[in-house]
């Protein structure tokens, strides 16, 4: 088995890898809209302040756990301690749970790109225009249909490195485009640096249980950790690889990202709602009813908006195909199937749950599950639920059970661990404390019991 695992060629190799999959519609679409609707500055705070510590520490111990059992995710915990084995099968969870709902925003990118292409751009600015295009029952879901079908056919054929390639070039045109977004609102709209203050500036009065909850879950999504990934990334790293190194480029680059799209959309919906609040609590469509309306003010806005899209949509292969590739070899190991059969089964399980959570917009948007759309209620099953619950599992794991020692020694295979007083203390008291408190409060918020 060990024998047959490749491994990243390269330093750069692993972290552009990993950087891939973490790059992806979390830091365009989910964090922009999550700063406006929590508290802007405030979240913005409490997110990078999660993120140097929790994420950071999490991200360490996930790579080490992967390369030094060599397994992954499903069966690494299990192989440590026997009793530890159902947080290898909760964290296989997440990625089946993510995928399909994954793909149904990939649709709606590649809708936009098309409108962006055939010069929809005016239409696509319209208020109502994304709400009104949901309400459809048919097209979204074709979208839908098209991005994971993509998605199925490149780990079919396996040619994810070629896409890895181009999006090695894409990834530095998508930043460039973003900053140009940025430079251009600012410059040229009116009130935007009312949104750049919003953004920037922590309201203390805007804090909330809710603020960190939603900015841990995010963190989780958006490094692609507590679902197995990253361990199964490190199950491939080579040892001359400096864990503590790679993953701060990581970090760097992925809060790097989601920062620069909160910049992007923000300070645009302050421009276009005359400071507006309301308009900030948008959700999941905030990027795009915000995006097209700067596209349509910008003179060749038609082809920018194109452009950005295209890159987007590269941005989400990566991580999609990452999402698939993870979901086909549980399966592969779990039901004992083939690559072909497996991919298959993962295809068909993913329709069923992509067409619900679109219908859940369109046909059954009056069907609730715990008050919620069912878009949103994946949403929140996994990155609120099920990954705090994973997260809190690894961190007791190797706090208690492993203990911390085991990990720094795989980090300091090469080089001294810098952060290493940090990251136990993360990793023994202070996430089993906090990670507790947004269990608990996200089980009783998402009940009824109290609103946070
Ligand atoms: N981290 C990705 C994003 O921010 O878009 C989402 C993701 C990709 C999660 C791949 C999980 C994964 F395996």
């Amino acid at each position: 088995m060990e024998s047959k695992r490749s491994s990243f060629t390269g330093k750069l190799g692993f972290v552009l890898a990993a950087a891939g999959s973490a790059v992806g519609l979390g830091n365009i679409w989910r964090f922009p809209y999550l700063a406006a609707k929590y508290g802007g500055g405030i979240f913005l705070l409490v997110y990078i302040a999660l993120s140097v510590t929790f994420g950071f520490s999490l991200m360490i111990a996930e790579i080490a756990l992967g390369r030094k059992t060599k397994l992954s995710a499903i069966r690494a915990y299990g192989s440590l301690d026997k009793r530890f084995s159902f947080v290898g099968i909760l964290c296989s969870l997440v990625p089946v749970i993510i995928l399909p709902y994954y793909s149904v925003i990939g649709g709606w990118v590649m809708k936009y790109m098309f409108g962006f292409i055939t010069g929809k751009t005016a239409e696509m600015a319209q208020d109502t225009y994304f709400n009104s295009y949901l309400g459809i029952t048919v097209e979204p879901i074709l979208w839908f249909l098209l991005f994971i079908g993509i998605t199925a056919l490149i780990v079919l054929l396996g040619v994810e490195k070629g896409v890895e390639k181009i999006s090695k070039i894409m990834m530095p045109i998508l930043i460039g485009l973003i900053v140009f977004i940025v430079a251009y609102t600012l410059i040229t709209m009116d009130g935007a640096w009312d949104g750049v203050v919003y953004y920037l500036k922590p309201d203390f009065s805007k804090f909330s249980l809710m603020t960190v909850v939603a900015a841990m879950g995010q963190l989780f999504y958006s490094m692609s950790l507590a679902m197995g990934i990253m361990i199964t990334f490190g199950s491939y790293m080579k040892k001359e690889i400096n864990i503590e190194k790679s993953v701060k480029q990581i970090e760097v680059f992925d809060t790097g990202v989601a920062f620069l799209a909160g910049l992007m959309i923000i300070p645009a919906v302050f421009a276009f709602s005359g400071g507006n609040e309301a308009a900030l609590g948008q959700g999941p469509g905030l990027m795009f009813v915000t995006l097209p309306k700067i596209f349509d003010a910008m003179p060749g806005g038609s082809f920018i908006g194109a452009a950005f899209f295209v890159m987007v949509l590269f941005a989400a292969l990566t991580s999609s195909i990452s999402l698939m590739e993870t979901v086909v070899s549980i399966f592969m190991d779990k039901l004992k199937i083939g690559r072909k059969v497996s991919i298959l089964v993962v295809l068909g399980g993913s329709l069923l749950l992509g067409v619900v959570s679109s219908l859940g917009y369109s046909a059954w948007a009056d069907v609730k599950v715990l008050g919620m759309q069912f878009l949103d209620f994946f949403d929140f099953f996994s990155n609120s639920l099920l990954m705090p619950i994973v997260a809190l599992a690894t961190v007791i794991f190797v706090g208690f059970i492993l203990k911390p020692k085991a990990i720094i020694e795989e980090v300091e295979l090469l080089e001294p661990f810098k952060f290493k007083k940090l990251f136990t203390a993360v990793i023994r008291f202070v996430a089993p404390v906090c990670i507790l408190i947004i269990l608990v409060s996200s089980i009783l918020t998402a009940f009824g019991i109290v609103s946070i």
